[in-house]
């Protein structure tokens, strides 16, 4: 008896310090800033939209202003993204330098110290970075002042000890360039556009240096959460024919990527739809996603 109440104890303590030592990490005192031309604010805007927009941009309110995340379990909290716009009351990034915004991408750490792991992009270009960041320092107005706060994230005692175990920040890539070729470049978009996020066996299990090595990889069957939280299995998006995309044109490809319209459906959130591309960059996906394994994995009907 008394052995078990000194384990009971001893874990108790353990599980306390755990929660309440707040793991926190160096940021960077880099002087970087970003290099500013319109041809960087076109880039920029497309891929904040493609790749932050998920998550940070209001629908209704047309900014990005930040909104809940519907995928974080209701045991863990709530998480809310956060306000990306140039108020100087609620927005978080006008707070940012520019090196603490390119430092978050490639690391995960924020300015105070926090890991996050919502937007770890280790690959993304370095050109990539700059040209989001030059957008956010834009006049556009979907980053022109938004004076609210959607709702502040709050974690239980659960979220709280899932978050301080899966604190690992990555290193710092230096010097990250833009593939080339059209194959390469499909890969790229989908790693830094978060397709393999969604698109593989969970959303908590990525390997996010090496997408590709990512367990059930681009094969689907994550349930993620929809309008109302209404629940959505991802498909699978490797080239099998009976339960992948094997079927798919390059123009049916187009549709459902840049339109939400699948050959047979109308695609649901939280697909997300990706009008802002470019036709060129739709098709290298599609050339990237056929030379992927195909993988036999039923994702409808689940
Ligand atoms: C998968 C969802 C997701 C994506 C995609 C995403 N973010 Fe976030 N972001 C979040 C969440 C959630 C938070 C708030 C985290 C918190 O405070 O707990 C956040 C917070 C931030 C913050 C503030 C961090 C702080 O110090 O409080 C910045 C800056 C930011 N995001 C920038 C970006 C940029 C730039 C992109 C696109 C390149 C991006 N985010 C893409 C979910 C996302
Ligand atoms: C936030 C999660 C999310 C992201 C990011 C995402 N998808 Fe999806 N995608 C889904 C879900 C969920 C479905 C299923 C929608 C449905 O069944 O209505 C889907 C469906 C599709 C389909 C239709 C396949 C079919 O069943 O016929 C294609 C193609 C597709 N996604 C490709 C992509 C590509 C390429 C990317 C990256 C550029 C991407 N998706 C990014 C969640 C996502």
């Amino acid at each position: 008896m008394k052995k078990f109440l000194w384990i009971a104890g001893l874990s108790l303590a353990i599980v306390a310090t755990v929660i309440s030592c707040k793991t926190r990490f160096e940021t960077t005192k880099a002087q970087y800033k970003a290099t500013h031309s319109d041809a960087a604010f076109e880039r920029g805007k497309e891929l904040t939209f493609a790749v932050c927009g998920g998550c940070h941009y209001d629908n209704h309110v047309h900014k990005f202003i930040g909104k809940q995340i519907q995928d974080v379990p209701g045991i863990a909290g709530k998480v809310y993204s956060a306000n990306l716009t140039q108020s100087k009351s609620h927005g978080i990034a006008p707070q940012y330098s520019d090196a603490e915004i390119r430092y978050l991408l490639k690391t995960g750490i924020a300015r105070d110290g926090r890991f996050l792991a919502y937007m770890l992009r280790p690959n993304m270009a370095d050109n990539d970075i700059n040209d989001i960041i030059v957008y956010l320092r834009s006049s556009d107005s979907a980053v022109s002042p938004g004076d609210t706060t959607v709702g502040l994230t709050h974690f239980t005692f659960i979220g709280k000890m899932y978050m301080n175990m899966h604190a690992d920040p990555l290193a710092y890539k230096q010097d990250v360039k833009l593939p080339t070729d059209k194959v390469a470049m499909g890969y790229y978009l989908v790693d830094n556009l978060g397709c393999f996020h969604c698109h593989s066996k969970k959303v908590t299990k990525l390997n996010l240096l090496n997408p590709d090595q990512t367990k059930g990889y681009l094969a689907g069957g994550a349930e993620l959460k929809g309008a109302m939280g209404k629940k959505v299995t991802a498909s699978n998006i490797t080239f099998d024919k009976n339960t992948g995309i094997g079927n798919y044109t390059a123009e049916q490809f187009r549709a459902a990527l840049m339109e939400g319209k699948a050959p047979d459906r109308e695609l649901q959130p939280p697909m997300p739809k990706f009008s802002m591309l470019k036709t060129e960059e739709v098709d290298a996906i599609y050339a990237y996603l056929q030379t992927v394994p195909p993988k036999v994995h039923a994702t409808k009907g689940m």
